[in-house]
């Protein structure tokens, strides 16, 4: 007879899919702090969890992911925080579009581009013009995200198209995610317990789960047991007991 592991746990029984899965990737500079390394080998860290994350969930079967890689707030960061987030940032988005074709994964870059110069701006759009045609995963990536910026470019973008009175509907389909469903599901790593300026219109009904785990260590283990976790939740969208 076989011996068991007893310490070896079950990974956790993935039952109900969200449609629309979010991630606020939180813990990087922690992370690094913790093992004496400059906060950017955190976020080196976390773009190979961010990497894993996006092949497990497009294994699993989620139809779209949301990853918020970078605020509108975190702009005010060191400046060399900031220039090594955005080299690795441009080291992802363009180096594995290949990878993303091969996965068959959708691209769209959630967030304000002015910020960013007309070069980066291509390169960007380039990403997403190349994947445009696939079938497979939606990977929205949240890149200078700000949920109250978002709000106020759509409403501005109504007035400007000369619509006196707005609905609900409008404001959606101004929103960057425009035409995606609603995120059914958001995961927080890190600790904290906010939504910091995260896809407020969005997540009007969301689930929320909160990981202790810091971004680079969560792996999908932990994915599958906030997944499950979310699978055992009762959604009422306000109407039943
Ligand atoms: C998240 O990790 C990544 C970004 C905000 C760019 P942090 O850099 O916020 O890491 P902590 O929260 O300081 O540990
Ligand atoms: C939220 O994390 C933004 C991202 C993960 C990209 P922050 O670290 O910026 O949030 P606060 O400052 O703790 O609220
Ligand atoms: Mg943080």
């Amino acid at each position: 007879m076989f011996g068991i592991n007893r310490r070896k746990k079950a990974a956790a029984e993935v039952t109900v899919l969200p449609q629309h899965l979010a991630i606020i990737m939180d813990g990087n500079g922690r992370w690094a702090t913790n093992r004496a390394l400059p906060r950017t080998a955190g976020h080196k860290a976390g773009s190979e969890t961010f990497v894993k994350t996006v092949d497990a969930c497009n294994r699993l079967g989620i139809k779209v992911l949301t990853v918020y890689a970078f605020s509108t707030e975190n702009w005010g960061r060191a400046e060399d925080e900031v220039a090594g987030i955005m080299k690795i940032m441009h080291a992802y988005i363009v180096k594995y579009v290949p990878k993303l074709m091969e996965q068959n994964i959708r691209l769209r870059i959630l967030g304000d581009m002015s910020y960013f110069d007309e070069e980066s701006r291509k390169a960007l759009t380039d990403s997403e013009k190349k994947l445009e045609n696939n079938s497979g995963m939606t990977l929205c990536v949240a890149l200078s995200y700000g949920g109250r910026n978002e709000i106020k470019q759509a409403v501005n973008a109504l007035i400007a198209e000369g619509v006196k009175e707005v609905t609900v509907d409008m404001l959606s389909q101004h929103m960057y995610t425009a035409g995606l469903p609603d995120p059914d599901l958001v995961i927080r790593t890190g600790g904290e317990k906010r939504i910091s300026n995260f896809l407020l219109w969005q997540s009007a009904y969301a689930e929320y789960y909160f990981s202790d785990t810091l971004w680079p260590d969560f792996d999908e283990d932990c994915l599958r047991a906030a997944i499950a976790e979310f699978g055992g939740r009762k959604r009422r969208f306000g109407k039943e007991k």
